[in-house]
């Protein structure tokens, strides 16, 4: 029976699933930490230097806190220009996963990030992740169903990508390699690490048909 916490579109998450540390944190330590998290409040402890998070009563719009080397910053993530190397889990569900995928896309394009890494569902059929997040650099197919901090399950009932866009150190892909399979999208990186072996079969002779 659906309830107002949880969303059975697309996926069946809730906003607050936190991420859990052995998928963020090799990819982390290879950038020398994230720099920003614009979708925040749900993991067990920060995976940012500065995150984004909704306002609350105690901390309205456009405070800021800095607690141990973290700053948080209470607002809205699809509204703050984004910079560095961001680390993004939205929510999800139908009604958040349009807007944030074009943010992403809006962000990649304005320039100012060094690198995105977006924990996404598997949703390849959707235009969400069609128009914003299959042109990612890389696409990383988790192996497993991943359970979330504070679902309350054992694993999700998806599967989940992690779309990195921008230049990022081989430490990071071989830390990718390690949570799922790895695809690059840029085809001549493909090209320059597979050359095409010479054809080995012989060509059937001209049996003097018309060709
Ligand atoms: C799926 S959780 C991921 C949390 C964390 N980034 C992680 O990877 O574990 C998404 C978080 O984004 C927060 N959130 C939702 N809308 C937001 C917005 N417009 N700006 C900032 N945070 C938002 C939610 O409250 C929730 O804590």
């Amino acid at each position: 029976m659906p309830n107002d916490h949880r969303h059975y579109d697309e996926t069946d998450a809730g906003p607050e699933w936190g991420t859990p540390k052995w998928v963020w944190q090799p990819l982390a330590e290879t950038l020398g930490g994230f720099d920003l998290d614009p979708a925040s409040g749900a993991e067990e402890e920060p995976i940012a230097y500065v995150r984004v998070q909704l306002p609350t009563d105690e901390h309205p719009y456009g405070t800021a806190v800095r607690e141990e080397g973290v700053t948080t910053w209470y607002g809205d993530g699809l509204e703050e220009g984004w910079h560095g190397d961001v680390w993004l889990n939205p929510p999800y569900g139908r009604q958040h996963n349009p807007r944030w995928a074009q943010k992403v896309s809006e962000e990649v394009e304005r320039g100012a990030l060094d690198t995105l890494t977006a924990l996404v569902p598997a949703s390849t059929s959707t235009n969400w992740f069609q128009d914003h997040y299959a042109n990612a650099d890389l696409l990383t197919f988790i192996d497993q169903r991943i359970s979330f901090d504070g679902s309350g399950s054992d694993s999700a009932s998806f599967a989940s990508v992690i779309a990195t866009f921008g230049d990022v150190p081989t430490a990071y892909v071989d830390a990718l390699g390690e949570l799922g399979f790895v695809v690059s999208t840029d085809v001549s990186a493909v090209r320059a690490t597979a050359p095409r072996e010479p054809s080995t079969v012989t060509p059937e002779p001209n049996r003097g048909g018309v060709r």
